[in-house]
């Protein structure tokens, strides 16, 4: 219980961000945006590396289609959930343990006219409030890392997949070099980073009667395009007013987690790849 206890005050000592709909909503006025679609905020809310395109890429890689009723783990602020609606037509719902990221996804959602097809519940990935075989679809990305019951998250991932239904995932890994330099954008310290090598991830997915039907690595597509966010963040006047961007949601860390990402990429400490499986 006690563990239980610390895990969770770590998590919430690390991702929480008290009032971040109004520090968004103030952001965008100050800064002038206008917001009619997803792509206007995809600087904000795509929490991942390589943003949208990842998002985009894994959906094609999955075969998202208009029929899928697909859930989003570890939604964030759900940028991806509103892309994937938007753009493939499907009907998402998102959770995440963070209660005002979920305020800041109705907000955004009501904001682009998605509310019809995208929702949001405030929620434990690890006891999910569904019924059994509920979705075609479960996706996640970049949100395996914070769990370390894997058993656990796997076997409910199966539970609420229809016989045949997709897992769709991109997720980083564990590297051949140890150890990680902290903080990064999922922890800010080892004690909510439960990263897993390849070979551990494939059989706790397998294991829970999962079939791979996709695998590949995205590690230097990752590394160079962080270098470039580290290169351009080094380049911005100081004096510049900060974007409306993802450091609203990661704060004044932001700039070190990008150096440290890019490092640990390049040094081979973490990995990161794109998975589809299938549900037996
Ligand atoms: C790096 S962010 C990724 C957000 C989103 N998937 C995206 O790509 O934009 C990781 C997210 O996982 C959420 N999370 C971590 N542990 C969770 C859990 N046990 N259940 C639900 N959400 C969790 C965090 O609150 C955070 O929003």
């Amino acid at each position: 219980m006690e563990k239980k206890n610390d895990y969770e005050r770590s998590l919430k000592q690390h991702y929480q961000r008290p009032n971040l709909s109004v520090i968004i909503s103030d952001a965008l006025k100050a800064a002038g945006k206008q917001i009619n679609s997803h792509e206007d905020t995809a600087a904000l809310d795509e929490f991942h590396m390589r943003g949208r395109d990842a998002t985009r890429e894994l959906a094609r890689l999955a075969g998202l289609t208009p029929d899928d009723v697909v859930l989003d783990l570890g939604c964030g602020l759900g940028g991806p959930a509103r892309r994937l609606a938007a753009e493939f037509g499907c009907r998402v719902t998102g959770i995440d343990v963070m209660p005002e990221y979920i305020e800041a996804a109705d907000m955004l959602t009501q904001m682009v006219g998605l509310a019809q097809r995208v929702t949001f519940r405030t929620a434990n990935m690890l006891d999910m409030p569904f019924d059994t075989e509920s979705f075609d679809l479960v996706w996640s990305q970049h949100t395996f890392m914070n769990i370390e019951d894997k058993t656990r998250l796997f076997a409910e991932i199966h539970r609420v997949l229809r016989p045949g239904g997709r897992l769709a995932f991109y997720e980083v890994l564990s590297g051949s070099e140890t150890p990680v330099y902290y903080p990064v954008q999922w922890a800010s310290d080892p004690s909510i980073n439960f990263l897993l090598a390849e070979e551990e991830l494939i059989e706790q997915i397998a294991g829970a009667g999962f079939e791979q039907t996709h695998w590949q690595e995205m590690s230097a597509e990752c590394a160079r395009w962080f270098q470039n966010v580290v290169d351009r963040m080094g380049k911005r006047p100081k004096d510049a007013p900060p974007p409306v961007a993802l450091n609203l949601v990661i704060g004044r860390t932001t700039a070190e987690k990008a150096r440290n990402t890019a490092r640990n990429l390049s040094e081979n400490r973490i990995r990161v790849v794109y998975g589809v499986w299938r549900r037996s």
